[in-house]
């Protein structure tokens, strides 16, 4: 395998009411329809363009400084590469200087490689999909795209890096999988993920859940200050463990399938509003 994993970085960390990573997602719009897929993706998905707003809201929440990261998802962000190259342009003419992530089957590889070109600061990369690349579990990418890729990390090498292989139990979920029965699925604990700016303009607390519109995600929207929006992500993280993991534990559930099927049993968390970002 050409492509290397990407070790995890530190959860939760928040500094001035700054996000060191935020996600963000213009819809499940996708060339694909993964029977696992977390965030229904479909050629049929819904989908809008980023605008100054969403990446000034960006700016506004996420760490500027190397340490920070951006990560792009979707749906599939190649379907909308020109969208995705403004939106890269703009954030680094507005000063953020950390990690920008593409989320991307790589079906469309040329699209992918011109969007990791078109940063300035060379601090574009890409993550694939596990299933997608290896074809375990979903059909394989075409060989001519897999083949582009792979040329492109071997010249330069952490430029395309895989996913993570393991399957969570949110969106489609685990039920329909059918890649090896060795991934892991099952653990009561949450990854603590980051939050995610969607493009209809709300903060919502999970890029895997990120479909899902119950109460409990709701952390804001880009009108929201960023206290406010960072305050809230962290009031979810201690619900996390001071609430749903002990349900996760006591009723011996995935963590996931605890946010898929089993919220109503559990009150949200008490969020700070309206605090309104100063003109
Ligand atoms: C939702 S996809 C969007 C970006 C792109 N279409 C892709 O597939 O990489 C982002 C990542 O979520 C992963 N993913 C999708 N469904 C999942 C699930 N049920 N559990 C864990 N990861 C999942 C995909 O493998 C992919 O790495
Ligand atoms: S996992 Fe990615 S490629 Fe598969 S349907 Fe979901 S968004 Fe599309
Ligand atoms: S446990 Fe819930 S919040 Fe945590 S990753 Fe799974 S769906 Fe997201």
């Amino acid at each position: 395998m050409v492509f290397k994993e990407r070790a995890s970085r530190a959860r939760g960390v928040v500094a001035d009411n700054r996000l060191m990573e935020l996600h963000l997602y213009p819809g499940n719009q996708c060339n694909r329809d993964c029977d696992f897929c977390t965030v229904f993706g479909t050629p049929k998905g819904w989908y809008t363009d980023y605008t100054a707003e969403h990446l000034d809201a960006t700016l506004n929440s996420v760490m500027l400084h190397a340490a920070g990261a951006i990560k792009f998802y979707g749906g599939e962000p190649t379907l909308n590469h020109d969208n995705v190259m403004w939106a890269i342009t703009y954030l680094r003419e507005h000063g953020f200087q950390g990690a920008i992530v593409i989320y991307s089957n790589g079906i469309q590889a040329d699209r992918l490689l011109a969007i990791l070109a078109s940063d300035p600061l060379d601090k574009t990369t890409a993550s694939l999909n596990y299933s997608i690349a290896t074809g375990d579990g979903a059909p394989q990418m075409p060989l001519s795209s897999l083949r582009k890729l792979e040329a492109h990390e071997q010249a330069q090498p952490g430029t395309i890096a895989i996913g993570h292989p393991d399957i969570v139990d949110s969106g489609r979920g685990v039920d329909p999988f059918t890649g090896e029965e060795t991934r892991p699925k099952d653990t009561h604990r949450c990854p603590h993920c980051y939050p995610v700016l969607k493009t209809d303009g709300t903060f919502h607390a999970c890029p895997f859940a990120v479909e899902n519109a119950d109460p409990h995600f709701q952390l804001g929207t880009v009108q929201d200050s960023p206290k406010i929006v960072t305050q809230n992500f962290q009031t979810f993280l201690n619900w996390i463990d001071t609430v749903h993991e002990p349900y996760a534990i006591a009723n011996d559930l995935p963590a996931c399938t605890v946010c898929w099927k089993h919220l109503e049993d559990l009150a949200p968390p008490t969020y700070a509003q309206s605090e309104k970002v100063q003109a």
